[in-house]
């Protein structure tokens, strides 16, 4: 498999496996002028992805069955790339939330202060939370500093996987390598906005604009993560997108878009030489699928333009958020088309897949299934 993908590299042409975003805020229900399943799915093919996970901080929040058909039922209809869609743990919902486990790729827990009404402060919540939820399907808390350490100690005693959502500071990465060592099982991820922006980028992001959560953190922390590139399971852009006018507002909602910028950030770092193309296969690929049980797709990939020097504009952009905190970022490398099961999906620029073609990666042919 490692020859055939990398059979384009040394031309300036490359064809990568099918990428996977395992942390997207689509904004719909409720935030459709944010973004909803229309415009976050032709942006994630944009930005090279063949499937997202939609998180479940919508409004209403997927908590429940209605609320679960009413996202599944607008993905359906508007969804251009393949997708899942997380569930949220709430302090209501312990009876019915392993119920509808089954159409969901996991379970999502707000134990740290976000956006959106689900965080719960209860840990005897998390614990029955933690019993509950069928362990073939994983759980993904938004948890840091010590909040994390607490929620990976409730992963060793009910032994049954955590996964970490956006992991941001030194503490919380060498904490995560101790665990791993320890045999603790806990996966994690890192967005590419703490791999290349730190605080020192908010006099020129923007306050309002540079708000996001987990907070922009220090040269430090940001080495620390590239210090620490094995023990990052997977890349994950926490896509989340809110508009200029929220942003540049009293109370601005924290959260970046990333779905279009995230591969050539990472396509720049490996020509930097600070990061491996097996890494980004194996940390947007390989590693996201085993971990939500998603099925290779041999009849999906990404082409790659290598040799490409061009200059991030959201005026470019299919989010409909329209800013990105990378604006002016010079980046080399960039998507040229993306294949979706044997189909033409984009290309130069355009999505060629209709909405209604993306698929619900739980609704594939059992046969392909790997849960
Ligand atoms: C996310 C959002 O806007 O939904 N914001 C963020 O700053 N990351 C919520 C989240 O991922 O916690
Ligand atoms: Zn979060
Ligand atoms: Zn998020």
């Amino acid at each position: 498999m490692w020859l055939y993908f990398f059979a384009y590299w040394g031309w300036d042409m490359m064809r990568l496996p099918a990428l996977v975003d395992p942390h997207v805020h689509v904004r719909e229900p409720g935030g459709i002028h944010k973004e909803d399943w229309d415009s976050a799915t032709t942006a994630a093919l944009a930005g090279g992805f063949s499937t997202i996970l939609a998180m479940p901080n919508t409004q209403p929040p997927v908590t429940d069955n209605e609320t679960l058909k009413m996202a599944l039922g607008a993905a359906k209809r508007k969804a251009h790339c393949d997708y899942g869609q997380f569930l949220g743990a709430g302090a209501g919902n312990l009876e019915v939330v392993r119920h509808l486990a089954t159409r969901t790729v996991g379970l999502k827990m707000y134990l740290d202060q976000t956006y959106g009404p689900l965080r719960l402060d209860d840990m005897t919540l998390w614990m029955e939370h933690f019993k509950q939820w069928p362990c073939r399907y994983p759980i993904v808390a938004h948890a840091e500093g010590r909040t994390m350490a607490a929620v990976m100690l409730l992963a060793a005693i009910y032994d049954r996987p955590v996964h970490i959502a956006h992991v941001a500071r030194r503490e919380e990465i060498l904490l995560i390598q101790a665990a791993k060592r320890k045999g603790i099982p806990v996966t994690c991820e890192v967005t590419p906005h703490h791999l290349f922006l730190t605080e020192q980028d908010v006099p020129l992001i923007g306050s309002g604009r540079s708000e996001v959560r987990p907070r922009l953190a220090t040269a430090v922390d940001q080495q620390a993560l590239w210090d620490h590139l094995a023990v990052i399971d997977c890349f994950a852009t926490d896509h989340a997108p809110h508009t200029l006018d929220e942003k540049d507002s009293e109370n601005p909602p924290p959260g970046f878009p990333g779905l279009e910028t995230a591969l050539p950030l990472f396509l720049t770092a490996i020509y930097e030489g600070r990061l491996t193309m097996q890494d980004l296969i194996h940390k947007m690929s390989s590693r996201p699928r085993q971990i939500f049980n998603i099925p290779e797709q041999p009849e999906s990939w990404v082409e790659i333009e290598t040799d490409i020097d061009w200059e991030i504009s959201a005026a470019r952009s299919f989010t409909r958020c329209g800013w990105t905190p990378f604006e002016g970022r010079k980046v080399r490398g960039r998507v040229q088309r993306v294949v979706l099961r044997g189909m033409e999906a984009f290309k130069d620029g355009e999505v060629m897949a209709q909405a209604g073609f993306g698929q619900n990666i739980r609704h594939v042919n059992r046969k392909d299934r790997v849960i």
